[in-house]
């Protein structure tokens, strides 16, 4: 067939928890491409699959529910016919090379250009960091400036990792041990195929564990440079399990906070013995570089 033929859209609405399987099943029964988004911040996503042919409406529908397990309540499937369209120069479009200071974050729609930046492949999917957010894009313009400055880290923890994308970028800029951690199994998963896409498994261990209080966390400590993309409540909370785990000397890069919450981080962090390096505003989001001692 031609690229600009007809084809047709599955579409279903459930619970974040089922979007996994849901994308698996869609691929097993042959689709063309899967993408998954958020509705509604509560949970509620879209899991879309795009098939060449007319796929059987039922049939899809009885594997769905099979990859779901019996007592998952799954919504209808939507089937609709999509005119012929220039899938690649609209994926192109809608999800353009981003130049982040040294880096370059591409999918795998568009080649690492001839440039002189650092590319970082993270295709679209169910975590979050495809480097759009202000909050990555900070911690990312951090991670550069903190190079520029000669600090070269060599153990590094990434809490909170999403996709991985400041794990990858760390291990690409100082060729540094990473633990990648994300409460979010499915997250921890997706950092764990990203590191492997990147060729930076061998340096990233991506796994899934609530904040501090996973072992692994302290069985690695000391570490050189901490990354901490959340929310602002939650890295204050963690400031003083943050400053046990952080070496003399060593250095966090904080974001996930509005601009107005931005004062009450950093006090947080001094409290626990932190000084401030630099601060980096974009579009309402904060991101702190901070050193312990
Ligand atoms: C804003 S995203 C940041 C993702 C990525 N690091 C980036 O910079 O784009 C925050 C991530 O932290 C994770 N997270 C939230 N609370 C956590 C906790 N207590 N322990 C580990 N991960 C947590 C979320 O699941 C989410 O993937």
């Amino acid at each position: 067939m031609s690229e600009l033929s007809n084809t047709w859209q599955v579409s279903v609405t459930l619970a974040k928890e089922m979007v996994e399987a849901t994308d698996a099943a869609f691929e097993e029964a042959g689709a063309l491409a899967v993408t998954t988004f958020e509705l509604e911040p509560d949970g509620v996503w879209s899991v879309a699959a795009l098939f060449y042919e007319q796929p059987h409406i039922d049939t899809l529908q009885a594997q769905i529910a099979q990859a779901l397990g019996a007592t998952a309540a799954v919504m209808p499937l939507a089937i609709e016919e999509v005119a012929g369209r220039d899938w690649v120069a609209e994926t192109v479009e809608a999800f353009p090379p981003l130049p982040i200071g040294p880096f370059w974050i591409h999918g795998s729609h568009v080649g690492p250009p001839d440039l002189d930046r650092i590319p970082i492949l993270i295709d679209a999917g169910i975590a979050f960091g495809s480097g759009e957010h202000a909050t990555t894009e900070g911690c990312l313009l951090a991670l550069g400036s903190l190079r520029d400055r000669g600090f070269h880290p060599a153990n590094t923890l990434d809490m909170g990792c999403g996709s991985g994308i400041l794990a990858i970028g760390a291990v690409k800029l100082y060729d540094c041990e990473v633990l990648a951690l994300d409460v979010d199994p499915a997250s921890a998963d997706f950092a764990r195929d990203a590191a492997t896409a990147n060729c930076a498994a061998q340096r990233i261990t991506a796994m899934a564990g609530d904040g501090y209080a996973t072992s692994e966390v302290d069985a690695r400590a000391p570490y050189d440079l901490i990354l901490a993309n959340i929310l602002a409540n939650p890295l204050i909370a963690m400031a003083p399990d943050l400053a046990r785990v952080l070496k003399p000397g060593g250095i966090t890069i904080l974001s996930g906070m509005l601009s107005s919450q931005a004062d009450a981080v950093q006090q947080a962090h001094q409290a626990a013995g932190l000084t401030l390096v630099e601060r980096g505003d974009l579009r309402d989001w904060s991101t702190l570089t901070m050193m312990k001692g």
